[in-house]
């Protein structure tokens, strides 16, 4: 039997299945964020850097974290497709994928810097479904369930009502590699300047889950991965807000970028991002806005080589 929730006031049904998967990921979301906050207590010993560089790092509690909700999903959902940031992939041929990033913010992490996160998502032929973020070091769970509604430590969440970018606080990220034309620079300046503040707070999946819940009002980021964005999108999505790409297309994915808002100033983000090729050329900082349309080949100016 559907389980029935009240979502605003109306009852909406909400498959068994459903219920019973954002349990399996809150549980592993919390094991996990409870051996990623021993490891900090008890000092990080390893940190590897992934690629070419000194920027993307993994420590041992992004393994052990992985490990943690591997083991979770495959003992409950054994056919269950699975994708997760270090590597692990498992599972057979099942609709359900779940993604997953075992530690968003490493670089946070390794500096003790508080805000990291667990972020847990499933999906089915490329819609979100459950997408659960667990901060350990606030002890703040995050919880979305499609046509549920989103959650902060169980009380309901929604995006905030700011309708102007300068009454706006907005959060973005920098990919690991700089020297590609998706740095994000230009767009950084064109927000400063428009903006009461943005901030880089080094934890995607985390910056998502604060436009959700109105701390932030609008989050874009370029070059990311689908570990990053699945569970916060949802999160956006079921506290009201609204997802896209720079273009203002459907979000996808494993479409690498997003803009996520209070929906108030989508459209605005969406401008300031047209005026350096919506957000992929190099532009003018303060240029005028451009026409926003997806230029002929705009994809094969990407910077593939992220984290
Ligand atoms: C990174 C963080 C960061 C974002 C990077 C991501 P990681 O993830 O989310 O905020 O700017 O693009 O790769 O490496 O800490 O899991
Ligand atoms: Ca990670
Ligand atoms: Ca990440």
């Amino acid at each position: 039997m559907p389980r029935t929730v009240a979502v605003e006031g109306a009852q909406v049904s909400i498959p068994n299945e459903f219920i019973e998967m954002r349990d399996v990921a809150i549980a592993a979301a919390r094991e996990a964020g409870t051996a990623i906050r021993a490891v900090a207590e008890q000092g990080i010993k390893e940190i590897i850097f992934k690629g070419e560089g000194k920027r993307d790092l993994v420590t041992e509690a992004d393994k052990r974290s992985e490990q943690i909700i591997i083991d979770a999903i495959t003992r409950s959902y054994p056919d269950h497709q699975i994708l997760a940031e270090e590597g692990t992939s498992a599972g057979g041929g099942g609709a359900y994928r779940w993604i997953i990033d075992p530690l968003d913010g490493t670089t946070n992490f390794a500096h003790h810097y508080p805000l990291y996160c667990v972020s847990i998502a499933v999906e089915r032929a490329g819609e979100p479904l459950i997408g659960v973020v667990f901060a350990p070091y606030m002890n703040e769970l995050f919880v979305a369930i499609k046509g549920g509604g989103a959650t902060l430590n169980s009380a309901p969440i929604a995006v905030s009502g700011v309708t102007d970018l300068i009454g706006g606080l907005l959060c973005t990220g920098f990919p690991y590699r700089l020297d590609g034309p998706t740095n994000n620079l230009v767009n950084w300046g064109n927000f400063v300047l428009r903006t009461q503040a943005t901030r880089r707070d080094g934890a995607a999946a985390l910056d998502l889950c604060y436009v959700a819940a109105g701390r932030f009002d609008g989050f874009w980021e370029l070059n990311l991965q689908p570990w990053d964005m699945a569970a916060g999108a949802l999160m956006i999505q079921e506290a009201g807000g609204t997802i896209s790409d720079p273009y203002g297309n459907p979000f996808r994915i494993d479409g690498h970028d997003i803009v996520g808002s209070n929906g108030h100033l989508h459209e605005k983000m969406l401008d300031v991002l047209a005026m350096s090729k919506n957000g992929h050329g190099a532009g003018k900082p303060n240029a005028e806005t451009e026409q926003r349309a997806k230029p002929a080949g705009a994809d094969a100016t990407r910077d593939e080589t992220t984290a």
